[in-house]
């Protein structure tokens, strides 16, 4: 049995990703109760998703450190197609994990805001959000050559 340093960062990679992709299917189920129950026990919910976000963001930083070290020891030069792919589409993540995510989360707590809109706004960055991972988890798994 061979554990070298680059399997070992691979499966770091691969465990960051899992972490980073998996949880942001908890917050659905969060938001949908949010969005039935109200006031009572917003709070909870609330901070479960920032909890997650946290995260979530936690490990998109673990798996972009481990992919960087993969280019530098590893076989695959950093403009292989579906690397260059994968970095643009994380470019794109990264605004919506800043933006969508982080910008809503503090204007919840806005006095006059409307939460439904608020909810509604978080869920559909966090179906964009996820959509954008599982095209980022293809191009890694597949490695389709686009030129
Ligand atoms: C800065 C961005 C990233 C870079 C530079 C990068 C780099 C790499 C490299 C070079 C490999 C190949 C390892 C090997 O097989 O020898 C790899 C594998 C992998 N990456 Fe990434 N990665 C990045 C982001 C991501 C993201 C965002 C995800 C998930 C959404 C991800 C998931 C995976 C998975 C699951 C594998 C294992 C695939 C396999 O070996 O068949 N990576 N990554």
């Amino acid at each position: 049995m061979i554990i070298d340093f680059y399997t070992t960062i691979v499966f770091s990679h691969v465990v960051s990703a899992v972490l980073s992709i998996g949880p942001l299917f908890i917050i659905i189920p969060l938001i949908n109760r949010l969005i039935q129950k109200g006031e009572a026990e917003e709070e909870i919910y609330f901070s479960m998703i920032d909890v997650i976000i946290r995260i979530v963001m936690h490990a998109g930083h673990v798996l972009v450190v481990t992919g960087v070290l993969l280019i530098l020891l590893g076989p695959w030069p950093w403009y292989t197609s579906w690397v260059v792919m994968t970095i643009i589409v994380m470019g794109l993540s990264g605004v919506f994990l800043a933006t969508g995510f982080t910008r809503v989360i503090r204007r919840f707590h806005d006095p006059g805001i409307d939460k439904l809109w608020v909810l509604h706004k978080l869920k559909r960055t966090t179906w964009i959000y996820i959509g954008l991972m599982i095209i980022m988890l293809w191009l890694m798994v597949q490695k389709p050559m686009f030129w």
